[in-house]
Parts: structure tokens; sequence; C-alpha cells
């Protein structure tokens, strides 16, 4: 079965009808052609999928598309105002907090949570908070650092 869902997504209203079993990350990615949003693990350990569901951190993985109905969803692909990079996302870049990248529009989704939900007083709070955004690559010190600055 189907359902028809109306959403707004990084400012724009859409009504989409979608399998029941869809996920938001398939929802983004599948239908809406954000690839922004990564599948990682696809089962709620990575964080690769991290987008904001009404102003709060979710995994796109593990958030069914038809509970979304009147939410409002931002992912990477809104986080930019224009060609103007948000705060956070220069400081990703100032502070070379990333290697391969797969990991990053997770990261700074989730560091947008921790800035907008006050989680930022220390850089051990920033750990704890970011704690379920892994990067392979072993960035975690300068995604640390980046979030730092952000918060600034
Ligand atoms: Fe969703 Fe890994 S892809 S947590």
């Amino acid at each position: 079965p189907s359902t028809r869902v109306s959403v707004t997504v990084n400012g724009r209203q859409l009504t989409v009808t979608v399998d029941n079993r869809t996920s938001l990350l398939d929802l983004l990615r599948e239908h809406l052609g954000l690839t922004g949003s990564k599948k990682g693990c696809n089962a709620g350990a990575c964080g690769a999928c991290t987008v904001l569901v009404d102003g709060r951190r979710v995994n796109g993985c593990l958030t069914l598309a038809v509970r979304l109905e009147s939410a409002e969803v931002t992912t990477i692909e809104g986080v930019a105002n224009g060609d103007r990079l948000h705060p956070l996302q220069q400081a990703f870049i100032d502070r070379d907090a990333f290697q391969c990248g797969y990991c990053t529009p997770g990261q700074i989704m989730s560091g947008l949570g921790c800035l907008r939900e006050g989680h930022t007083g220390s850089a051990e709070e920033i750990r704890e908070w970011m704690s379920g955004n892994l990067c392979r690559c072993g960035c975690y010190v300068k995604i640390v650092r980046a979030v730092e600055q952000a918060a600034r």
C-alpha cells in the first residue's frame, strides 16, 4: 500500500505518494533526487543519513516517509543560503574536517542539531552529542574543532 504525504523539504512544499515502507532517506535520494544525505549502514548505526525533521536530528534510514505528514525536513542541500555557506559548512573547510567526505553531510546536519540544541559547551560535550556520526577516515578531532568554531 502507498500513502500521500505532504511535507516541506528545504522550504519547498511537496505532496508525494510513497510506498508505506519507504524511508525518509529513500524518499530524499530516490524520489526527490536529493543525494546529499548518504546511505552508509541503512540501519541507524552510522549517522551518514542524518537530517533535521522539525529542527530535530533524525536518522533518515530509520524514519518512515509516511510519518512525515506536515513535517519540515532540512537536508544538507538546504543549509547554505544561496551561494553563502552556513558558518558550520565554512568551519568544516577551515578546519579540514573531512577526508573522503562521505560522512560529511550527516556530520554537518548533526553539528547543526548540536548548535540548535545548545550541546556545544565543550569539546567533550560536542563529542558526546556527535557520537552517533561515524567517520571511517578518523577526522573526529577536526570535526569537533569545526563545530566549536561555528559555536563561537
Ligand atoms: Fe542511516 Fe547509517 S545510513 S544511520
